[in-house]
């Protein structure tokens, strides 16, 4: 493959690909939903194919399918286990039918920030938790990291009762799905690339996520508003099919494995200052972002947590309570 790390932005994948990798290399379709640029996960996906390109030149090629430009998040992971994708870095909320393991990332203030996070997967339970889904078929590879998650609406959100009756956008998770329904909103589980439309044609009226992602699909153009919340966490996994990764020469394995793992401390690293970065560009754009008083916050805390009691048996007291004193 040349060094350069191959874009393919052409609405026919299966032509890119063909132009894109010299013959007798293992190509490994990497698709993902973010832009390529802007995105800790973009950011992170790129910077992989870059390396894996030059230093596995001749034996293994990474082609990046950013935007949904092959795949949503809802068609992808079938698409791997049918062999068609080798890669992705769905958000952990997008695994429901995978494992229920993942459902304590999403519940809402259980972790106070993406470095808590960090630490709880990197214990011995969070670890285990990669290798949750494969009696699947799915190899869970390294947790990626993005932000915290915002709300966002058509009209000015401070306290839960202001969500009452509206309709968000939801990522196909029942913890979310709870948590909206909590503050009284009706939760409408989505496709990402079918939000910016939605929002826009009112076919809902607000949305939750990172600033990385408010501002990659310009979502604050089509909204009153964005609410520092900080409510959730949006966390990645890569993976891919076990077929695959098992069929691959040990040495092939091995230095994927290596390079995959570099890339991932330095860019979880990095990620707190590309969310900041974008957080500047939505303000920079014009855009409204409203702050909570700690009294306001508290009153989401209030609203959203007893959601927690819904899902103790799928993720465990044992691992609420070692994220509970990592917060600590
Ligand atoms: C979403 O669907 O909102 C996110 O999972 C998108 C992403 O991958 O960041």
């Amino acid at each position: 493959a040349a060094a350069a790390a191959l874009l393919c932005l052409s609405a026919v994948p299966s032509l890119a690909q063909s132009s894109a990798c010299d013959p007798g290399e293992t190509v490994i379709k990497f698709s993902f939903v973010t832009n390529a640029t802007k995105h800790p996960k973009g950011i992170a996906a790129q910077l992989f194919a870059d390396r894996v390109n030059k230093e596995m030149n001749g034996k293994v090629c990474v082609e990046l399918y950013p935007n949904s430009t092959l795949y949503n998040d809802d068609q992808v992971l079938e698409a791997m286990l049918q062999g068609d994708v080798q890669m992705a870095a769905p958000s952990l909320s997008k695994f429901e039918a995978f494992t229920k393991k993942f459902r304590i990332f999403d519940l809402p203030f259980m972790f106070k920030n993406i470095a808590a996070v960090d630490e709880f997967q990197n214990s011995a339970a969070g670890q285990k938790m990669k290798g949750s889904m494969e009696r699947r078929g799915l190899k869970g590879l390294e947790f990626w990291h993005s932000g915290m998650k915002q709300f966002s609406a058509n009209k000015p959100l401070l306290l839960p009762s202001d969500a009452k009756g509206l309709k968000f956008r939801v990522q196909p998770s029942d913890v979310l799905v709870a948590m909206i329904q909590a503050i009284g909103g009706s939760p409408q589980p989505m496709a990402f690339s079918e939000v910016y439309g939605a929002l826009q044609t009112g076919v809902v009226d607000g949305q939750e996520n990172t600033w990385s992602n408010i501002y990659g699909k310009k979502f604050y153009e089509v909204q009153d508003g964005i609410t520092e919340t900080n409510h959730g966490v949006l966390d990645y996994l890569v993976v891919t099919s076990s077929d695959f990764w098992d069929g691959l020469p040990d040495d092939v394995r091995a230095e994927l494995t290596k390079i995959l793992h570099q890339v991932t401390v330095e860019r979880n690293a990095a990620v707190t200052e590309v969310e900041a970065k974008n957080r500047q560009n939505i303000l920079d754009a014009g855009a409204t972002i409203r702050e909570l008083t700690p009294v306001q916050r508290q009153a989401w805390v209030d609203a959203m947590k007893p959601v927690w009691s819904k899902f103790v048996k799928d993720v465990g007291q044992d691992n609420i309570d070692a994220a509970q004193a990592i917060n600590a």
